[in-house]
């Protein structure tokens, strides 16, 4: 298995073009089945999952076609018909995000059988949001032998869904089902992060109509057929978000060429509260940091969109562990996700956790360590540390960071970093 071994204590110093954003490919290319045209994605990321999602598809039907250009990858997704519905739990326990073929499948070809995702690293994370909007769409489920059976034979009716609770997923799933129902659905309390808006753009550059897109109340127009578009998916944020900070955390100066800073704001206010500067500039913005100048300690929630992601709160508690002073991290969106706090303690953080907040208190240095993470963000917030850490980090499971970060290494040796893979 791959590792990845990093000298720290180098200031990054560069520029890092900042790749699409993982988790608005994904539902993206689940809208592919909703139609028999093609659906061309530009600036799609080279990484594990998209990877994952593309062999999901294929069973269903999709052909899929890459070309690599300057400007990134396109994706080109033909899903002409409908051959399979079964989304085998083989793929699914690899990739929760496979949940999303549920609601175009049922809403083109009135019947999908998608394997349960399970638990995961980060919490129980249900499902149940996504399939009792299914169900007031007027589709039947059933759970069996760990899987859900939906069907619809009449097709999906439009109806209103008020969400409990804000779930991108549950989201992604009802828009995409919603579009091919017969009339208008309203979602309710609906997730208003910008993945969830650039599917919404997509479905329209597709032929539905929807309003209110950015907001929590989606009003969506349902269309008997979809046609084939050609779709840019968004700059990702949280890469972005992990590479402000990486700059930060190293005393660095890094732009970050293509990022939207809108898309950030509140991770933003969070770094200059902490002492970094951040400067737009004409395609996307600088981040730095004065060398010598300390971090200041800075509390932080995680909440839904507009708010502190929970997919930067690992790397913002790596950066808060080298801050002078106490901050208090809340994790409001998943229970159980502090797993990178023992491996962080190895490197010398000072975390206590009570429940759902954690208490840092900045050490003057980092050591390096070898550590291991059981998700995504947990593992780059490792490497963040290992950037700042005086001596050798060996960052172990390095395929978690393969399902979300393109050429990792690369982007940050191009900034100066000691930073390498070791295969085996
Ligand atoms: C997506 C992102 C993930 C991010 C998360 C929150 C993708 C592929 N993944 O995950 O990186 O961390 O949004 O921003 O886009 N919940 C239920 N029932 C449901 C669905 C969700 O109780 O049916 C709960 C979850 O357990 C969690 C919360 O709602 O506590 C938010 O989850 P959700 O927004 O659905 O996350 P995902 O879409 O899975």
């Amino acid at each position: 298995m791959d590792r990845i071994r990093i000298r720290g204590g180098r200031p990054l110093d560069g520029t890092i073009a900042i790749s699409g954003a993982k988790n608005a490919a994904l539902p993206l290319m689940a809208a592919a089945l909703l139609t028999e045209e093609r659906l061309a994605l530009d600036n799609v990321p080279a990484l594990a999952d998209i990877e994952t999602m593309a062999v999901l598809l294929g069973q269903h039907g999709a052909e899929t076609t890459v070309a690599a250009d300057a400007g990134g990858r396109t994706m080109t997704l033909h899903a002409r018909t409908i051959r399979d519905i079964t989304a085998p739990y083989d793929l699914v326990r690899k990739m929760r995000a496979s949940i999303l073929v549920l609601g175009p499948l049922v809403a083109r070809v009135g019947e999908a059988r998608v394997s349960l995702p399970g638990g995961c690293a980060i919490g129980t994370r249900p499902v149940d949001l996504h399939l009792k909007g299914l169900a007031l769409l007027g589709a039947e489920i059933v759970l069996r032998e760990g899987y859900v059976e939906a069907r619809a034979p009449h097709g999906l009716k439009g109806a209103r869904v008020s969400f409990p609770m804000v779930s991108v997923g549950a989201t992604e799933n009802l828009l995409m089902a919603a579009a091919l129902a017969d009339g208008e659905t309203i979602l309710a309390n609906a997730a208003c992060e910008p993945e969830v808006s650039d599917l919404a753009h997509c479905l329209v550059a597709m032929g539905t109509a929807i309003e209110g897109i950015g907001t929590g109340t989606l009003r969506i127009t349902g269309r008997k057929h979809l046609r084939g578009a050609r779709y840019a998916v968004l700059p990702d944020r949280i890469e972005t978000g992990t590479y402000a900070m990486a700059a930060a955390i190293t005393g660095g100066d890094i732009v970050l060429a293509g990022a939207r800073l809108d898309d950030l704001t509140a991770v933003a206010d969070k770094l200059v509260e902490a002492g970094v500067a951040i400067e737009r500039t004409a395609d996307g913005f600088r981040a730095r940091r004065r060398r010598g100048a300390s971090l200041a300690a800075v509390d932080v929630t995680t909440e839904p969109y507009p708010g502190f992601p929970t997919d930067l709160q690992a790397q913002f508690m790596a950066l808060m562990a080298t801050a002078s002073g106490a901050s208090r991290i809340t994790e409001t969106i998943f229970e159980n996700r502090f797993m990178h706090v023992p491996e962080l303690a190895r490197m010398g953080a000072d975390v206590q956790v009570q429940g759902a907040t954690a208490f840092v208190r900045g050490v003057a240095r980092l050591k390096g360590a070898p550590v291991m993470a059981t998700d995504l963000r947990a593992s780059v917030s490792l490497v963040l540390a290992g950037l700042a850490a005086e001596g050798e980090t060996i960052v172990n499971r390095v395929y978690h960071l393969d399902r979300g970060y393109e050429r990792l290494e690369a982007k940050l040796a191009a900034c100066g970093a000691d930073i390498e893979r070791i295969g085996g």
